[in-house]
Parts: structure tokens; C-alpha cells; sequence
């Protein structure tokens, strides 16, 4: 694995929830690039107040300390940085990806064999069915003492990525039928949890890298434009003051959504949004 930043790994047999366990250890000043590991969680959590469950020892449950240097309008990007280097992670297995340009250069895009996966905008990953693959939950802590020791404020984020659960539509809650799918789904066998952490670990140096330069950022909006699943579709965006619907159309070089409505192109903030759905 080449050096990477994210060696500190905790790994825990049950926890509450990787993302509280590490936002205790940033309010205490923990550096960036701590990683916490669970086999199960007992109080994972899921965007929006939701709960994120899973059996024991099936799927990835991963969340990672980042202190990226970071304009406050630009702080969406970490959770870009983490779904592209997951999409990048999957890719490396043979299993499918995006296509992606693999960040930094230092880990490999899938070449789109069998199961390609991408990102519904602004960070869960699905299959071409548009099943949920993995969900990503940033969290974060600008209280003063979050910053202890110089470094800047933490962001936490936690990514759960359906590895071998569900087996199949019927190991679903029958409201989740059809809208999830697991790595085993799409590889109709059993996925390596661990040899996916170790491509994650690896995609996230060079992903995360590009959070800090100009550059890196624009390429990580054109990597989710790549990689991003909504673009082309009817939506209807929910904000917390009202929705409206239009057509996704692009991503800003700052990583907005631009969805065209009525004749005019809004650019949607991801931390704006509460809900990005097809029209239905
Ligand atoms: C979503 O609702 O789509 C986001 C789900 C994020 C789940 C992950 S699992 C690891 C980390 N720890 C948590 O408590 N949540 C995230």
C-alpha cells in the first residue's frame, strides 16, 4: 500500500457508532487521518436523523477524522473525497466503478467490468438500477476546543457500504425491497471486507489529498460529475425551506448541483438539500 494517512486504524468488534466514537476523539484533539473500524454497530447513524443498520461482521462500517484546510462553502467536498475514493475502492476489486480518473493518480479506476457503480448526487452510491450501495454521513464539530493543537476543525466521515448484506431482496425490510443492493448482490458471491478496506485506505490518501489544492478540488467536482448518476434525470430537490423540480444538467467546478426549472439553471448546495429524488 503506498504511504497513506490513514494508518491509524481502530477497529472495534461492536461500537455504538464509528462517527460519534471519532467526533469524542476530535473534541480531544485527535489529528487527521484516524480511522475507526466496526464489525457491528449498535446505534449506527444514517443521514437526515435515520438509523443505519446491518448484521454483524457482513458490511463496511468505516468513518475517518479529517481536518482539511477548507473554505466553510467548500467543507462539502470531503464527503465527495470519501464517496469517489469508495467508488475507487470498488473499482480496484474488479467488481465495477465509475470510470472515475482515480484521484490523485494513485489508485486506479475501475475499467467498468460487470457491476459499474456511481454516486446519486451529492454522495450515495448505487448500482445502474439506482439501489443504494453505500451511504455516506459528514459530521462535523466547529466548537473551539475541536481545533486544539492548531489543527483545524474536524470532519467526520462515515461511510457504510453494503458488502455481503443483503444477500438478496429478501433479507430486505419490505420497504427497502428493490432500492439496496450489496457488493455480494452484484458479484453473485462473497465480497472480502477486508481487501475492500485496504483499497479504501489507499483510495482515500490521494482523494483526500486534493481536498487542500485548487486544483485537486476541481478535479474531485469533475470526478463526481463522472461518476454522478443524477445527471440527466427529472429531480425534485427539497430544501428545507421548500422544493422545486427540474432537470439535473451538470456539476459547478465547486461541486453544486445545477438542475434546470422553468427555464432557469439553479446551482443546489448539498448542504442545502434535504432530498434529491427522481420525479415522480
Ligand atoms: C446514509 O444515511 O446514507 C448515511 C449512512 C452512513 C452510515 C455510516 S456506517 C459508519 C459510520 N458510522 C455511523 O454511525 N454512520 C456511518
Amino acid at each position: 500500500m503506498p504511504q497513506s494517512r490513514f494508518a491509524d486504524v481502530r477497529r472495534f468488534g461492536s461500537i455504538d457508532s464509528t462517527n460519534r466514537y471519532l467526533l469524542d476523539e476530535a473534541r480531544a484533539g485527535a489529528p487527521e487521518g484516524v480511522v475507526a473500524v466496526a464489525d457491528h454497530q449498535t446505534a449506527g447513524r444514517g443521514r437526515l436523523g435515520r438509523s443505519w443498520e446491518a448484521p454483524p461482521g457482513a458490511n463496511l462500517l468505516l468513518s475517518v477524522l479529517l481536518r482539511p484546510v477548507l473554505d466553510p462553502a467548500d467543507r462539502h467536498l470531503a464527503t465527495t473525497a470519501v464517496a469517489l475514493a469508495a467508488v475507487d475502492a470498488i473499482g480496484a476489486l474488479g467488481l465495477g466503478g465509475s470510470g472515475g480518473s482515480g484521484g490523485s493518480g494513485e489508485t486506479e479506476g475501475s475499467d467498468g467490468l460487470g457491476a459499474p457503480v456511481g454516486i446519486k448526487w451529492p454522495n450515495d452510491l448505487v448500482d445502474t438500477r439506482g439501489r443504494k450501495l453505500a451511504g455516506v454521513l459528514a459530521e462535523t464539530d466547529l466548537l473551539p476546543a475541536s481545533g486544539t493543537g492548531g489543527h483545524p476543525a474536524p470532519i467526520v466521515v462515515g461511510i457504510g457500504i453494503n458488502v455481503n448484506w443483503p444477500d438478496g431482496d429478501a433479507d430486505l425490510p419490505s420497504e427497502l425491497r428493490g432500492l439496496a443492493v450489496s457488493l455480494r448482490m452484484l458479484a453473485e458471491g462473497p465480497v472480502d471486507r477486508e481487501e475492500l478496506l485496504v483499497n479504501l485506505l489507499a483510495a482515500l490518501h490521494p482523494r483526500t489529498a486534493d481536498l487542500g489544492l485548487p486544483a485537486g478540488r476541481r478535479r474531485l467536482s469533475q470526478d463526481l460529475l463522472a461518476a454522478c448518476t443524477t445527471i440527466g434525470k427529472s429531480v425534485r430537490v427539497d430544501l428545507a425551506d421548500g422544493s422545486f423540480e427540474g432537470t439535473a444538467t451538470g456539476i459547478t467546478p465547486e461541486g453544486h448541483l445545477l438542475v434546470a426549472s422553468d427555464g432557469v439553471t439553479r446551482s443546489v448546495v448539498a448542504g442545502d438539500v434535504v432530498h434529491v429524488r427522481p420525479r415522480s
